[in-house]
């Protein structure tokens, strides 16, 4: 399989949102379960990933927060509502922009919730204009996510705060597994993996101070077998749509990642000087 472009993964979540988001749910990340969690939905628990990562964004009411992949748009609005903000988002598929706008507008959110087409590669905004910017599980499809950080950095105000929530790699993988790390690479759109350390780094690099990483891969890691367990109950209705030999590649995958401590997924937040 050829390693993925970034075409590939914007005609991806254009053909295929909708359905993910019958398989899965509107927030096109994983979830959070503790041992707190106990029967928890992934509705709640991709709900709960949201509310960690709000934990990290600081922004005082009423400031302008640029969310970087915004998907449809849920993220968003319960930011926008937690913290009484702004929010501006931009995605680069353009069904998941119109989608979000209408939800946004159908909470009665869209005169401080909006979406816009755009690149995280090269971002329509003038220097320091956001207050802080949130990116959920969005810059691993950055072909070169240095660039992608230092437009985030670029359009951040001097005190402004980064939050972003990621898949890192926390080892190379060996044997089998790193057959699974690559096939997650090839079909999860997955353009930018590091470790935390690097990851970090490459904060610093581009001038963000008070780095500060919260792994959470044990809290997430259930997903990946509940993503298999949720498209297999789909088989019959998604084999005409996607194929069985794509359907049940996923499943796979998706199987053989809950078993992949290598894969790892991290919650980081930091700030501009
Ligand atoms: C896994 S989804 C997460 C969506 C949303 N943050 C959420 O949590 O529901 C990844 C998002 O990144 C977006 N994306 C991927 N590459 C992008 C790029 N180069 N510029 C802007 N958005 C991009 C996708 O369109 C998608 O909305």
């Amino acid at each position: 399989m050829a390693a993925p472009t970034p075409d590939d993964v914007q005609e991806t979540y254009d053909e295929f949102t909708d359905m993910y988001v019958q398989v899965w749910d509107e927030n096109l990340h994983v979830g959070y379960w503790d041992e707190s969690s106990g029967e928890t939905s992934v509705a709640e628990a991709t709900e709960r990933l949201t509310d960690e990562l709000i934990a990290r964004l600081h922004c005082a009411p009423g400031g302008r927060v640029l969310d970087v992949g915004c998907g449809i748009g849920k993220p968003a609005m319960r930011l926008a509502q937690a913290l009484q903000v702004e929010v501006v988002g931009i995605s680069i598929s353009r069904p998941q922009v119109d989608r979000a706008n209408a939800a946004a507008y159908a909470a009665g959110l869209a005169d401080r919730v909006s979406f816009q087409h755009a690149d995280a590669m090269a971002l329509p905004f003038p220097d320091a204009s956001f207050d802080a910017v949130w990116a959920m599980e969005s810059l691993h499809h950055m072909p070169d996510r240095p660039r992608a950080l230092r437009e985030i950095a670029r359009v951040l105000r001097p005190g402004g705060c980064l939050a972003l929530a990621d898949f890192v790699l926390h080892r190379p993988a060996r044997g089998g597994r790193k057959a699974v790390v690559d096939a997650f690479r090839e079909m999860g759109g997955v353009l930018s993996l590091t470790t935390i350390d690097e990851y970090e780094a490459e904060l610093r690099q581009v001038g963000f101070e008070a780095v500060a990483a919260t792994d959470v891969s044990e809290q997430t890691r259930p997903s990946m077998t509940k993503h298999a367990e949720a498209f297999r109950a789909r088989r019959e209705e998604l084999a005409p749509y996607l194929g069985t030999e794509v359907l049940d590649q996923i499943i796979t995958l998706n199987e053989q990642l809950g078993m992949t401590p290598e894969i790892g997924y991290v919650l980081v937040s930091a700030h501009r000087p």
